[in-house]
């Protein structure tokens, strides 16, 4: 979508300045603060409102109302979201004032402030018939202006509040620049770090995943998501999609049943219950159908068991990619099939808009498919409130973006994200004692890298670099040199285009200055050697089929090193790399992933030790791409553990080079014997397994305890060889001992057979409380009738 939401910006951005002087765009409330509608609902018509106009009446009434109201041709604009790129600005007028666009992508957000989307609310609620608002969404991935770090990043901090936090101020943001909607949170399970957009979910495991689902979906839709400072979430994308093969972006997906309930559906069911009112139909073809026709997610779980009570809409032209699928003729067939599924509106490709009229006179379309799927259109445009107050007010966001609380809560995510994988010899944190530090590598003064993909409302100028935030935290009588030895790539292209309506910017590429670099890293006592991916090389469209370090990064690499110094390596990156070069030969690492606007200051507080290296991996780390995908709760073969015919590789390890659930602290932890409160648990009750957590260093420091359970004998099918259930994240002072213990029941235990059952079945289980998913001892219990 990338390129054509820049077309987007530049179409819109020219709108926008041809509609001040332009007389279609008239009308208005006669200040730019109100956002309800004032005298323009037909009172004088009939003297009173009519009852979907009326605020005091249930949703589902005026709905009803409405509904009954709708011509055929009204009630299919209302399954349409426009990306505005294809209409001149009269016609799109036009359009909107014979009610033929339900909802616009981007629109709101074009010089992000309200004025486009209000001039293009008026012209739906005051010279439309029946004056049906529009919703406008947006891409609010991780954050508006104040971007956070990636998604992948904050589900490493180990607190799912974290993400209700950062999302409650994408929210105040976008809403204040006329975002109803975001589309957000992506949920998509993801094991193959090829896929770019691993970036932008919450990792491999679905039970973390689903508190973090349901967390960003309070986060952006609060308790009520017509309060003026929340928006519409969207869950997506519905659903298998980042089982792309091979890791290649939009390709196949084969899961089958047990899988996808087990693993691809739980985070979608979180959100579902959490209240999301909207969800995205994804891309892929799905083990037979494509997703954006598969009525059995579609309509037999979401809508029959799940009982979801909001509207589908497709991904951008993923119903008109039905016939590129294969699996529909033409545009009638598509629609026909998506609609019939249960996507209720289609993004951008206008096969519901060119076909569903004739289809529903024809009756190959049932009308009552088409009235279901405005029906759930509507009741989320009256759950937002839009019936009642379309605008967006015009001042709001003048002081909405960038407020303190926000850069302070975006350092804070910056630093909680980061996870330190490697410190021997403890040369992190940084000494206070050293006279010269050299800060290397390309990222070192790279502002706009760290904002990550998804981020185009991000602007240079308000993103903190490394080399910044070390300078300011330098104390005075410390020597910074700053070198950055070669480009992120050797070759090729990195585009950048962060601020809306600047044209997409390439960076120079191919440059080495290692030489250069060397001769700092000689003259320093301390080296932080910063090396990673480029940002476009993550998030949609954005597969890697190798997962180094790009250029002459490792080149650097090995000229740092060859000094004789420690390196401290930080790393920049959307997704799980495999270095196992950088893994033996540097002295630490830390990976700070793309950690936003506030990145430089927030990995800064970590190496300098203000802040507590406090994350852990949610995403298993490869040793080769060869091993891909790779994840830790994987199930038994019939010949597990190592050795000749167990299914080694034959030219390297099968472990990984780190673990899920894997992160060290600058302290060190001890984990005591694993108490059961009994050695049996009865169906229906609870069993309490705790430990002694102890700190055995110097220093004050954060571990996560992670909770892992495995039923031994499942008979609807095989259990995962450990699965997390719970944890608990605890700051300890040096020396300090707590107890830590967790309560199990059934719902830790259960799992879905191939049939959608819940099973929790008596017999054998394993418990483990580690510091990650490959630690520590089990216990076992019986679970008995
Ligand atoms: C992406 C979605 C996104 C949509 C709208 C698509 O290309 O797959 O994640 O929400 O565009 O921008």
């Amino acid at each position: 979508m990338k390129f054509a939401t820049l077309l987007i910006y530049m179409f819109a951005a020219s709108v926008a300045t041809a509609a001040d002087t332009n007389s279609i765009y008239r009308g208005g409330p006669s200040s730019p603060s109100a956002t309800t509608r004032q005298g323009w609902i037909d009172l004088d018509k009939n003297g009173r409102k009519d009852i979907y106009e009326d605020p005091s009446q249930p949703v589902a009434k005026r709905v009803d109302d409405l509904l009954k109201r709708m011509t055929l041709a009204e009630k299919i604009g209302q399954l349409w979201q426009s990306a505005m790129a294809k209409d001149s600005d009269r016609k799109l007028a036009e359009k909107l004032k014979a009610g033929g666009v339900s909802s616009f992508l981007d629109g709101s957000a074009l010089i992000e402030t309200p004025v486009m989307r209000n001039k293009l609310q008026h012209i739906a609620v005051e010279q439309s018939r029946l004056g049906i608002p529009l919703i406008f969404g947006h891409d609010s991935i991780h954050g508006f202006r104040t971007v956070f770090p990636i998604p992948l990043a904050q589900a490493c901090a180990w607190e799912p509040e974290l993400f209700e936090r950062t999302q409650t101020i994408s929210a105040r943001e976008s809403a204040a620049a006329g975002i109803d909607w975001v589309f957000s949170p992506m949920v998509d399970l993801a094991r193959d770090p090829r896929w770019g957009r691993i970036a932008e979910g919450f990792g491999e495991d679905p039970w973390l995943g689903a508190l973090d689902a349901a967390a960003s979906v309070r986060g952006f839709q609060g308790t009520n998501c017509a309060d003026t400072n929340r928006v519409v979430a969207c869950l997506k994308h519905y659903v298998g999609y980042g089982a792309a093969e091979g890791g290649r972006d939009y390709n196949t997906t084969e899961i089958s049943e047990f899988t996808l309930r087990n693993y691809y559906l739980p985070q979608f069911k979180a959100g579902v219950d959490a209240g999301a009112w909207t969800l995205m139909s994804a891309f892929n073809e799905l083990s037979g159908m494509p997703a954006s026709a598969n009525r059995h997610t579609l309509t037999e779980i979401l809508r029959n068991e799940w009982k979801f009570p909001g509207f589908v809409v497709s991904d951008w032209e993923s119903v008109s990619e039905l016939i590129d699928h294969g699996v529909a003729a033409d545009n009638a067939e598509a629609a026909r099939l998506g609609l019939t599924a249960g996507v209720d509106m289609e993004m951008v490709s206008t096969t519901y808009a060119d076909t569903l009229k004739q289809q529903v006179e024809q009756g190959t379309v049932p009308k009552k498919v088409l009235d279901e799927a405005v029906r759930r259109v509507l009741t989320v445009k009256f759950e937002k409130g839009l019936f009642d107050h379309p605008f967006t007010d015009g001042n709001a966001f003048k002081t909405a973006l960038l407020q303190p609380d926000a850069i302070d809560l975006a350092r804070e995510a910056a630093a909680k994200s980061c996870v330190l994988l490697k410190n021997e010899n403890s040369v992190l944190p940084l000494s206070p004692h050293a006279k010269k530090l050299a800060l290397i590598g390309p990222f070192a003064e790279d502002a706009e890298e760290m904002a990550g993909p998804w981020s185009s409302r991000a602007h240079t100028n308000d993103i903190v670099s490394l080399a910044d935030a070390v300078r300011a935290q330098l104390p005075f009588d410390f020597q910074l040199v700053v070198a950055r030895g070669c480009s992120i790539i050797d070759s090729g292209k990195i585009r950048r285009h962060l601020e809306s309506f600047s044209p997409i910017k390439e960076i120079p590429t191919g440059t080495n200055e290692i030489a250069r670099a060397v001769e700092a890293a000689q003259s320093a006592d301390e080296i932080i050697l910063t090396l990673g991916e480029p940002r476009d090389w993550s998030g949609e469209d954005a597969s890697r089929s190798d997962l180094g370090l790009p250029g002459r990064q490792m080149e650097l690499f090995n000229a740092i090193v060859a000094t004789g110094k420690p390196v401290i390596v930080v790393l920049f990156n959307g997704r799980p790399l495999a270095i196992p070069q950088i893994q033996k030969k540097a002295a630490a690492i830390l990976e700070a992933w793309f950690p936003g606007i506030q990145g430089g200051n927030g990995v800064a507080e970590v190496l300098f030790g203000v802040a507590d290296p406090a994350g852990r991996l949610t995403t298993t780390f490869p040793r080769s791409v060869g091993q891909v995908p790779m994840y830790y709760n994987h199930l038994n073969t019939g010949r597990p553990g190592i050795g000749e015919y167990k299914g080694n590789y034959a030219d390297g390890p099968n472990d990984p080079l780190y673990p899920f659930g894997f992160g060290l602290a600058y302290t060190t932890f001890g984990f005591g014997k694993v108490q059961l409160a009994a050695p049996t648990m009865k169906l229906g009750g609870t069993i309490t397994a705790s430990l002694q957590l102890t700190n055995t260093g110097v220093r004050a420091g954060t571990e996560v305890a992670q909770l892992y359970l495995r039923d031994v004998a499942a008979s609807g099918g095989p259990r995962p060889v450990r699965e997390l259930k719970g944890f608990q994240k605890i700051l300890l002072q040096p020396g300090e001992s707590r107890d830590v213990s967790f309560t199990i029941s059934g719902n830790e235990l259960g799992y879905y057979d191939v049939k959608g059952n819940w099973l929790v079945e008596p017999g054998k289980f394993q418990l483990w409380i580690a510091k990650d998913s490959a630690s520590g001892e089990p216990v076992e219990f019986e679970l008995k009738k």
